[in-house]
């Protein structure tokens, strides 16, 4: 359905007013609506409540706001949430299975990988994207994979580190 089918406008203009919208966030189907100009890292933390999902520059430049798009990581201030239906959207809320976290976030934990936290749910996200189709990265792969993130409290060794030792140990089928 195209946006101005939505609005029931026959111009072929969406908006500006909020239209009807189902995002497929974590494995859940949410009804939402939002104006067309919404990104998805907007509609994320808004409507949808999951503000794991961070927004620092808000001008695709950091990755702070990196979810994934069937199993990609995409910066989600970049990205509008009309844009996206029909795809599955991760957070980092659907990361963990319930009562044990994703193999990265404890290798972040055990590694010292997190500071302030801010930057974290995206760089989570890009390094178990790396490990979901290299489960055996060499510290280059890692550099590349999170070459995009703009960490202020420099924990790049930490979560360097952190990955090497996954790669080490990671069970092909984690991830
Ligand atoms: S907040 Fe999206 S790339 Fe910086
Ligand atoms: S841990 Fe603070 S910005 Fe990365």
């Amino acid at each position: 359905m195209s946006c101005a089918d939505r609005n029931g406008d026959s111009s072929g203009i969406a908006g500006p007013g909020p239209l009807p919208l189902v995002l497929d966030v974590n494995g859940t189907q949410h009804q939402i609506m939002v104006e067309p100009r919404t990104t998805l890292a907007e509609a994320l933390r808004g409507p949808l409540g999951l503000t794991g999902t961070k927004i620092a520059c808000n001008h695709g430049a950091c990755s702070t706001c990196t979810v994934w798009l069937d199993g990609t990581p995409v910066a989600a201030c970049s990205v509008l949430a009309v844009e996206v239906e029909g795809q599955r959207i991760t957070t980092i809320e659907g990361l963990a299975q319930p009562g044990s976290l994703h193999p990265v976030q404890e290798a972040f934990i055990a590694h010292d990988a997190v500071q302030c936290g801010f930057c974290t749910p995206g760089l989570v996200l890009s390094c178990a994207a790396l490990l979901a189709r290299n489960p055996h990265p060499d510290r280059s792969d890692i550099e590349s994979a999170i070459s995009g993130h703009l960490c202020r409290c420099g924990t790049y060794p930490h979560v360097i580190e952190a990955m090497l030792d996954l790669s080490t140990r990671q069970d092909p089928d984690h991830g």
